[in-house]
C-alpha cells in the first residue's frame, strides 16, 4: 500500500477497507508516513466524508492503538462528559469535581489540547502550576478508583493515535469533520472504559459545526457509534453563538471555573455545568428525578464540596493547589488592555470563531505544533448577547505579553461584537437534550 494511492482514493470519493485505514493512521503513529501525506489525507476526508464502515473502522484503529482501561466489575458507574469544541468551554473542569463530589460515579476522563479556535482541557489544566496530565494507564486506572476522578490526555497508552491526529488537525483545519471528529472523540471515551458518556455538542458560530441540523446529525452519529461499543450515550445540544462565561484563555478560564465551583461565578457557566453533571448522574441512576439530582448538586457547589474536590484532585496530580486557593499569587501578563464599546445599543451577536482565533493571536493557543502556549494569555468579555451598552464602556479586556499582538487586535475587536438599536433576546444556554 501507498500514501499517494490511498490520499488519491479519498480524494476520489471512494471508501477505504479497513486495512487501508489502519496502514495510514498506524503508519503516521510510527512515523512512518510523514505530517504532510496524514495531512493530505485528513484534508481529503474532510472534503469527502466517510461512510459508517469507514468511520466504525476509524474509531477501532484509532482506539487500538492504545490499550483499553477495564475497570472491575464492582458496581460502581464510571461516567465522562465530552465536547465537541467550544470558546471559553471550561465545563469539564466543574464538572469532574462535581460529579465526584456527588459520590454517585467515579469519572476518569481523557481531554484533548487546544482543537483550532478552541481551547481545550489538557492546557487548561496544565495552567496549573505542577498539574501533571500525563499518567499510565495503572495510575489513571488507581488514582480513579481512589478518589473518584483522573483528569488526562491521550497518553503513549491510550489512544497515542488520536494525541498525534489531534495535534495535527489542530493546526492543518481538518477539524470541522465529522468522521474525524466521531473518531477523535469516541477513540478516548471508549478507551477510559466508562458505562455513561454525556456528550455536550456545541452549536452555533464559535461550534466546530455551527449548523442546527448538522449538530443535530454529529449528536446523533456520536451516540450511534458509542452504543455499538455499549456505552450509554447521553447527547446534549447547547448553544456556541458566543463564548461561555467571560472568560477564554487558559488560566482565566480556571479562574472563572473556580468561582463557579465556589457557588458563585457566572450563570451560564453554573447552568451547563449542573445540566450536564445531572444528565450523567442520571444515566447512572436513571430511577432519580433531575429535581433531586440538581437540588444534590447545586448544594455542592454552594457548599464548596465540588471545589474541595477539585483541590483534591489537582493536589493529587501534583499541582500547586496554593495558585487554587488564593489564585492572585499567579503572575499577571504584562499588559492588560482595556477596549471600549465602539457605540451604545444591544449586542445582537458575537463572532465567537474569531474571538476563538484572536485568544490564540495573544498567545492562548497554538499556530504551530510546536508554538508553546502562554497559559496567562487570553481575553475578558463584559457583554454577551442580549446585553446593553453605552459607547465608551468596556466591552473586552485583553491578557497578554505580546504587546504587538494586543495594539492589532484592539483596533479589531469591536468589529467582532454587532450592535442592535432594539432589544435583542439572550440565546438560549440548552437547545436539546436528545
Ligand atoms: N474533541 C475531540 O476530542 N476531538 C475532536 O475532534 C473535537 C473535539
Amino acid at each position: 500500500m501507498l500514501p499517494y494511492t490511498l490520499i488519491e482514493k479519498k480524494q476520489a470519493g471512494k471508501a477505504l477497507s479497513r486495512e487501508e485505514i489502519a496502514f495510514l493512521v498506524n503508519g503516521f503513529l510510527q512515523k512512518e508516513i510523514p505530517d504532510y501525506q496524514m495531512a493530505a489525507f485528513l484534508m481529503a476526508v474532510f472534503f469527502k466524508g466517510m461512510d459508517a464502515d469507514e468511520i466504525g473502522a476509524y474509531i477501532d484503529v484509532i482506539l487500538n492503538s492504545g490499550k483499553r482501561v477495564k475497570f472491575p466489575d464492582t458496581g460502581t458507574y464510571y461516567a465522562d462528559k465530552h465536547s465537541t469544541g467550544g470558546v471559553g468551554d471550561k465545563i469539564s473542569l466543574i464538572l469532574a469535581p462535581l460529579a465526584m463530589a456527588s459520590g454517585r460515579v467515579k469519572v476518569p476522563m481523557i481531554s484533548g489540547r487546544g482543537l483550532g479556535h478552541s481551547g481545550g482541557t489538557l492546557d487548561k489544566l496544565e495552567s496549573i502550576p505542577g498539574f501533571r496530565t500525563d499518567m499510565s494507564l495503572k495510575a489513571f486506572q488507581k488514582q480513579t478508583d481512589e478518589i473518584g476522578c483522573a483528569l488526562i490526555g491521550q497518553t503513549e497508552d491510550l489512544c497515542p493515535a488520536d494525541k498525534v491526529l489531534y495535534a495535527l488537525r489542530d493546526v492543518t483545519a481538518t477539524v470541522r469533520s465529522v468522521p474525524l471528529i466521531c473518531g477523535s472523540i469516541l477513540s478516548k471515551k471508549i478507551a477510559e472504559g466508562v458505562n455513561g458518556l454525556v456528550l455536550d455538542i456545541k452549536t452555533g458560530n464559535g461550534a466546530f459545526i455551527s449548523d442546527y441540523d448538522a449538530s443535530v446529525h454529529l449528536a446523533d452519529q456520536l451516540r450511534h457509534f458509542g452504543e455499538a461499543y455499549g456505552l450509554s450515550v447521553r447527547p446534549v445540544i447547547t448553544d456556541m453563538n458566543q463564548p461561555l462565561g467571560n472568560m477564554i484563555g487558559n488560566w482565566l478560564e480556571v479562574r472563572e471555573s473556580l468561582d463557579v465551583l465556589k457557588g458563585e461565578g457566572p450563570e451560564s457557566v453554573r447552568e451547563i455545568s449542573l445540566v450536564l453533571t445531572s444528565q450523567m448522574l442520571s444515566l447512572a441512576d436513571p430511577k432519580r428525578s433531575q429535581d433531586e439530582i440538581r437540588a444534590e448538586l447545586e448544594q455542592l457547589l454552594d457548599r464548596g464540596d465540588a471545589y474541595r474536590a477539585f483541590l483534591k484532585i489537582a493536589g493529587t496530580q501534583g499541582a500547586d493547589i496554593r495558585f487554587l486557593e488564593e489564585p492572585e499569587r499567579y503572575p499577571s501578563s504584562a499588559h492588560r488592555i482595556e477596549v471600549r464599546s465602539p457605540r451604545e445599543g444591544t449586542i445582537s451577536a458575537i463572532d465567537t470563531y474569531q474571538l476563538g482565533l484572536d485568544a490564540i493571536a495573544l498567545g492562548a493557543g497554538r499556530k504551530m505544533i510546536t508554538d508553546k502556549i502562554d497559559p496567562k494569555a487570553g481575553l475578558e468579555l463584559h457583554r454577551h448577547i442580549g446585553e446593553r451598552i453605552e459607547r465608551g464602556e468596556p466591552l473586552v479586556t485583553l491578557y497578554t505579553d505580546n504587546k504587538p499582538a494586543a495594539d492589532l487586535l484592539a483596533e479589531r475587536l469591536g468589529d467582532r461584537f454587532s450592535f442592535a438599536d432594539t432589544p435583542t433576546p439572550k440565546p438560549p444556554y440548552i437547545h436539546e437534550i436528545r
